[in-house]
């Protein structure tokens, strides 16, 4: 157990008091465990992509990390939405026809409500919504889940780390408790991720993507993860990750994406990742040996 000595950093001085407890957070890795299990976009492959369903159907299957996208509306909501469009995943061409292209950041939050987010994946789903990201938040909490929040097309969204940290904050997400082990926020944007450990240093982070070797050193000041596509894992390059210590002291950490073949699953685990993010997370946990699950 680390001593929790709190450090008052530069985002202290900068935007409030922020407390900073290095080398906290509960460890995920260590040889020979098995990786992390985490539903990606909810349990994607049974349910509509992001939607409190799908969040509930992974809890239903009995897994408790859920990966979800951030982004923002044109009048400021933080709504859980992959792509930076809404046709592919809802009726918004129906809806709001000539409005295309239908980008997220056109449409005020009351607009988007009123969005049929399920029927294309299956008419048993029919109704269901967008959800803002407190609403989702609130879910993955009522499930006792634990949540890596992806902060999507940040570009597209600035001030949305600060936003998004207030929210999490103003739901009690920033805890001790969930921070310690509950929380993950990545990006594929190494200015976001430095941005959210910048204004929150307690926060685990993940930088999502393969950096080259050469970056590997600077990306460890503010990622304790380091998360790329599974085609593109390799021995040699997790070894170059782990080698590393991110920002609170420990090794960095790799969780690959999106795994949903049982070789595949079990070829990651070999290679010793942390964690793997997959759209069907039963068909994983079948494909892995039954030990003690981390975290
Ligand atoms: O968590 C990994 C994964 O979500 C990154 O890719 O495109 O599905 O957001 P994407
Ligand atoms: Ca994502």
């Amino acid at each position: 157990m680390h001593a929790r000595v709190p450090v008052v950093t530069t985002a202290a001085l900068l935007g409030g008091t922020v407390l900073m407890f290095p080398g906290r957070h509960a460890e995920l890795g260590s040889p020979g465990t098995v990786p992390v299990i985490v539903s990606h976009r909810g349990a994607s492959g049974y349910a509509p992509e992001n939607t409190l369903a799908a969040a509930d159907k992974a809890a239903e299957l009995g897994f408790d990390w859920v990966e979800t996208d951030v982004q923002r509306t044109r009048d400021g909501e933080l709504v859980v939405l992959h792509d930076d469009t809404l046709e592919r995943t809802t009726d918004v061409e129906r809806v709001h026809p000539g409005r295309a292209p239908w980008k997220v950041e056109d449409f005020t939050a009351a607009e988007v409500a009123l969005l049929d987010a399920g029927s294309w994946f299956g008419p048993s789903y029919a109704g269901a919504r967008v959800p803002a990201l407190r609403q989702f938040v609130d879910r993955v909490s009522r499930n006792h889940q634990k949540l890596l929040l992806e902060i999507k097309n940040p570009e597209l969204h600035p001030g949305i780390e600060r936003q998004t940290l207030k929210l999490l904050s103003n739901e009690g997400w920033l805890d001790p408790a969930h921070v310690d082990g509950g929380l993950i926020i990545q990006s594929f944007s190494a200015d976001s991720v430095r941005t959210v450990h910048d204004l929150h240093p307690g926060v685990k982070t993940a930088l999502l993507g393969t950096p080259s070797f050469g970056d590997l050193a600077e990306c460890a000041r503010f990622a304790d993860q380091i998360n790329p596509a599974y085609a593109s894992l390799s021995v040699g390059y997790i070894a170059a990750v782990r080698a590393l210590r991110g920002p609170h002291g420990r090794p960095l950490e790799i969780f690959t994406w999106t795994v949903d073949d049982a070789d595949d699953a079990r070829r990651a685990a070999g290679y010793g990742v942390d964690g793997i993010i997959t759209n069907t997370p039963d068909v994983i946990r079948r494909a892995l040996p039954q030990r003690l699950p981390r975290g």
